[in-house]
Formats: C-alpha cells, sequence, structure tokens
C-alpha cells in the first residue's frame, strides 16, 4: 500500500491530490476554485457549489493522474472528505469515490475535513513532509466555516478544546468586508485595507473573554456589533447597505484595520490560555483559510517566541481547501489499516 488518491469537495473547491506513504510527498495536487461563480452572490450559494463539483471532479482527478503519469491502476486507497460540508457538494467526491474504488478494487477511507486541515501544518509548500512538527502540539483551525483548537497527540489522535458557538472568524471577515461594500471573500480585502491603516485599533470593538481560562469563540456579537457602529454612524443602511457618500475609503481601513487586530487580540487571548494550563505543549499550528493572514501570523509568532514554543503556519496553497491534506490523512490512516465500509454516509 503506496499510493493514495485524495479528494476534497465539501464546500466550493474541488480538490485532488496523489500521496506516496513511502515517499512521503504530495506527488500531484491540483484545485478547482469556485469563487468566481459565487462573487457576485456575496458568498457561497449551495446549488451552484455542487453542480459546479459534478462539472469539475473527473477533471480535476485526471489532473492529478496525469501530473504524477500515473493511472488508477497505480493507486492504492481513495480518501474523500465526507464531513463536515455542504451536503450536495460532499455527495458529489463521495460518490465519485466510491464508483472509482469500486470500479478499480481500491479501498476507500472516509476522512473529516477537519481532520484534513489540523494535519495540514505536516505538508511544506512543495508537497514533502514537515517532519519538524512535534507532537503534542495545539493546533488553530480558522476557515470560512469553522474556528477551533484542537489538542494534537499524534497522527489522528487529537481532542477539540473548544469551537465557536457561533459564526467563523473568516465568516466574519467575508460578512464585514460585505458591509464595507467590498468583494467576496473578505478576508484577504480586509488584510489589504488593514494594511494601509498600519493595523492600528481604531475602534476597540468587543474581545470576547474566556471563562476559567478555557478555549472560547464567538464571531455573531462582533459582526453585529460593527455593523451597528456603522449604523450608528449613518454610514451603513440595514435596508440598502452602505450609504455611498458617507462610507469613505479612510473609514473602511480603519473598521478593517480595528477588526483584524480584534480577531488577532481572540485568537492570541485563547492561544496563550491553552499554553498556560498545558505546560507540555512543545508548539502551535495554524491552519485553515484564515492561517493566510500575515498580521495574524506575525501576532501568533511573537506570542509563540514570548511563550517559547514554535509555530508552525500550513503553506499558504494548503491552508484554504485542498485535496493534498486530504490524500496526506489518507495516507496515515492506510498506515494504520482504518479503512471504510463502502456503504459509509456524509456527514456521519
Ligand atoms: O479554508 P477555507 O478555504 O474554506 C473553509 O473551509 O471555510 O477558508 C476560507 C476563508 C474565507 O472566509 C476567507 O475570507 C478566509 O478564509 N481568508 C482569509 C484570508 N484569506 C482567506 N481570512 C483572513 N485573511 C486572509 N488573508
Ligand atoms: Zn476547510
Amino acid at each position: 500500500m503506496n499510493l493514495i488518491l485524495g479528494i476534497e469537495t465539501s464546500c466550493d473547491e474541488t480538490g485532488a491530490a496523489l500521496y506516496s506513504i513511502t515517499q512521503q510527498k504530495i506527488l500531484a495536487h491540483s484545485l478547482f476554485s469556485q469563487i468566481a461563480l459565487h462573487k457576485q452572490y456575496g458568498g457561497v450559494v449551495p446549488e451552484i457549489a455542487s453542480r459546479s463539483q459534478l462539472e469539475k471532479i473527473d477533471v480535476i482527478v485526471q489532473h492529478v493522474l496525469d501530473q504524477a503519469g500515473l493511472s488508477m491502476g497505480d493507486v492504492d486507497a481513495i480518501a474523500v472528505t465526507s464531513k463536515p460540508g455542504l451536503a450536495g457538494s460532499l455527495l458529489v467526491g463521495t460518490c465519485f469515490a466510491k464508483g472509482l474504488a469500486w470500479a478499480y478494487n481500491k479501498k476507500i477511507i472516509a476522512i473529516d475535513h477537519l481532520e484534513g486541515h489540523v494535519f495540514s501544518s505536516f505538508l511544506a509548500a512543495d508537497g514533502s513532509l514537515n517532519q519538524a512538527v512535534p507532537f503534542p502540539h495545539v493546533c488553530l483551525t480558522a476557515s470560512g466555516g469553522h474556528t477551533s483548537v484542537y489538542h494534537v497527540n499524534g497522527f489522528g489522535d487529537y481532542q477539540t478544546l473548544g469551537s465557536t458557538i457561533d459564526d467563523a472568524a473568516g465568516e466574519a471577515f467575508d460578512k464585514i468586508a460585505k458591509v464595507l461594500g467590498y468583494g467576496y471573500p473578505g478576508g484577504q480585502i480586509i488584510e489589504e485595507l488593514a494594511g494601509e491603516a498600519d493595523f492600528i485599533d481604531y475602534l476597540n470593538y468587543p474581545r470576547t473573554k474566556n471563562p476559567n481560562g478555557d478555549v472560547f469563540f464567538s464571531f455573531s456579537g462582533l459582526k453585529t456589533a460593527v455593523l451597528y457602529s456603522l449604523v450608528k454612524k449613518g454610514v451603513y443602511d440595514l435596508e440598502t447597505g452602505p450609504v455611498k457618500q458617507a462610507m469613505t475609503p479612510q473609514l473602511a481601513r480603519e473598521v478593517a484595520s480595528s477588526l483584524l487586530v480584534c480577531i488577532a487580540d481572540i485568537f492570541s487571548n485563547n492561544i496563550a490560555c491553552v499554553l498556560k494550563k498545558q505546560p507540555g505543549i512543545k508548539a502551535v499550528t495554524f491552519v485553515g483559510g484564515v492561517a493566510c493572514n500575515r498580521y495574524i501570523q506575525k501576532r501568533l509568532q511573537q506570542l509563540c517566541d514570548k511563550k517559547r514554543v514554535q509555530l508552525f503556519v500550513a503553506p499558504r496553497s494548503f491552508c484554504t481547501d485542498n485535496g493534498a491534506m486530504i490524500a496526506f490523512v489518507g495516507g496515515y490512516k492506510t498506515e494504520q489499516r482504518q479503512f471504510s465500509d463502502s456503504t459509509f454516509d456524509i456527514m456521519k
């Protein structure tokens, strides 16, 4: 057992990759991002997402096989995201993977998308294995759909220390970018605007506390606080959106900058709480789409330097959803002989 085909279709990206267990390397990976399809709606439209998955899945899988100069006959097992995500999108990937597994008589492994993110820090940008990441470590996963902290003991051995009770951090960036009159997805736009305002905290939005020093995330209140402060200033109308003349570029920069500093503070406080409570932690990993944010990376690096633990950030191409992290998790599950029954269901 050596070659794993990974398939990721949980939301609005169609991803595939090939991971070689013996070479400890991603041999090929390919991704189709649907951002352009959803942009005009200001967010992901589930029906459009699943339709696009259906159009792209065979092309993307064939693309990774071609890139590596291999064929389905060379593949030993197929790893596919089975949860969590949009039902229609997940169904496309899992049904395709089951069909391939049946037709070519391959093993199949159902993968939790979040486990993919958690272990994406082990992938270097060139697809080789980053052996330096130690156990136990703590993983901050922040994306458009999830914000969680995990205690990670080994491959496949991890516990959730806390997750957002409502919205994800990425969702807050996306929503506020929209409120400011900018496009989707909002994370990178907010980072650029914040940089133009020197990452200064102009507006001091409310920070959530950490009761008993435990992990705690909630971004829904923050979103509302930003929105209503703009309504109060008369620059946003709840019915018609941003008020063109009043919403100046400088105000947008100040809001973006204050929001980013606030979220970086919330992340730092949560990680500081974990490091305080669990002195054996050797490193922090930062993964998921929001981990692309260089300002937050810098803030976490400052914290980790102070606490004398290492920080590992997943490479940019493996921060956002991708097939490589799924193939990699499929690799160690194959070594652990953790295959799935072909009747597995999505979301279970
Ligand atoms: O991991 P991902 O591709 O999809 C989910 O699993 O949700 O993450 C997408 C999220 C979006 O909310 C996007 O705004 C955010 O990641 N994001 C960023 C940055 N780049 C992407 N957030 C903050 N700063 C960035 N530079
Ligand atoms: Zn994700």
